[in-house]
């Protein structure tokens, strides 16, 4: 069995109050129209919301799709997602109690960072049925230039995390569960880093250690984020919006070497 990470369950037991108002992102209509866009549902779809939290990526494929399934390990995130997803499982996403290609669309916003996450997207493209489309939706560093920083920002943000992506890193991870015609697009969220850091679930210390990043940081990293620091300090948060496709035959990379 796969054991549930205790690290994970406690922060977002602790976050889950203030979570649908912890970021600009996590309820921005265009950023939610833009992933439907992106994984371009049927009618007759049934869709599974992987770390479905309390439902605001579910929300926007309501009457889009026929049914809607989430998944997810914090009772206290998914209580408040009984309005957008039809069913509610609670398991980790790296043992999923689905048979493969039970689903036509699979979606996962902010949550493979929390995951052993090479397992949990092999298990996506698993139980999703060949020519079915997966999105991964996750904050990345711009590049080499910022990602020092970015991780450092991310991290002291959540000590739970433990994965840290770049735009590419999201391809490899669905290209190496054996999806296709992977295809990786940009969104870019206005943040306030003062609203984004006050998660519920953060010591003082590591927001003022957030604002030192973005108050000492480099020339580059400002002109990728555009930061602005003044009495707010403002971030262009970078989410990369990757798309694969499970191919007719699907067979895992490992089967294939
Ligand atoms: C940042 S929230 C994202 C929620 C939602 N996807 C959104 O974009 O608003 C991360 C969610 O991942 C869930 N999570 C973390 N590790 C998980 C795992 N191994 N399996 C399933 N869910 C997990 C957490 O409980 C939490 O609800």
């Amino acid at each position: 069995m796969t054991p549930v990470d205790p690290l994970v369950h406690a922060h977002f037991t602790a976050r889950a109050a203030k979570y649908n108002r912890s970021s600009h992102w996590v309820d921005d209509p265009e950023l939610g129209a833009f992933v439907v866009e992106t994984l371009a549902p049927s009618p007759t779809d049934h869709l599974l919301d992987i770390a479905c939290g309390t439902g605001l990526v579910s929300k926007h494929f309501r009457g889009k799709v026929a049914h809607i399934t989430g998944v997810d390990i914090t009772r206290a995130m998914a209580d408040q997602a009984g309005a957008f997803v039809d069913t509610f499982v609670e398991a980790p996403a790296e043992a999923l109690p689905f048979a493969d290609g039970s689903f036509d669309r699979v979606v996962c916003r902010q949550g493979t960072q929390f995951m052993r996450d090479a397992e949990a997207v092999r298990e996506m493209v698993r139980v999703l049925r060949p020519g079915g489309r997966v999105a991964l939706v996750h904050l990345c560093a711009y590049g080499e230039a910022d990602r020092a920083e970015y991780f450092e920002i991310l991290r002291l943000r959540n000590e739970a995390r433990r994965n840290f992506y770049l735009r590419e890193d999201l391809a490899r991870l669905l290209r190496d569960a054996g999806a296709v015609e992977v295809a990786v697009q940009g969104w870019v969220s206005v943040e306030d880093v003062d609203v984004w850091s006050d998660t519920g679930a953060i010591t003082d210390a590591a927001r003022e250690g957030i604002r030192q990043v973005y108050r000492n940081a480099s020339p580059a990293f400002r002109e990728l984020h555009a930061v602005e620091v003044g009495e707010r300090i403002v971030d262009r948060m970078l989410f990369g919006v990757a798309l694969g496709v499970k191919p007719l035959a699907h067979l895992p990379r490992a089967a294939l070497v």
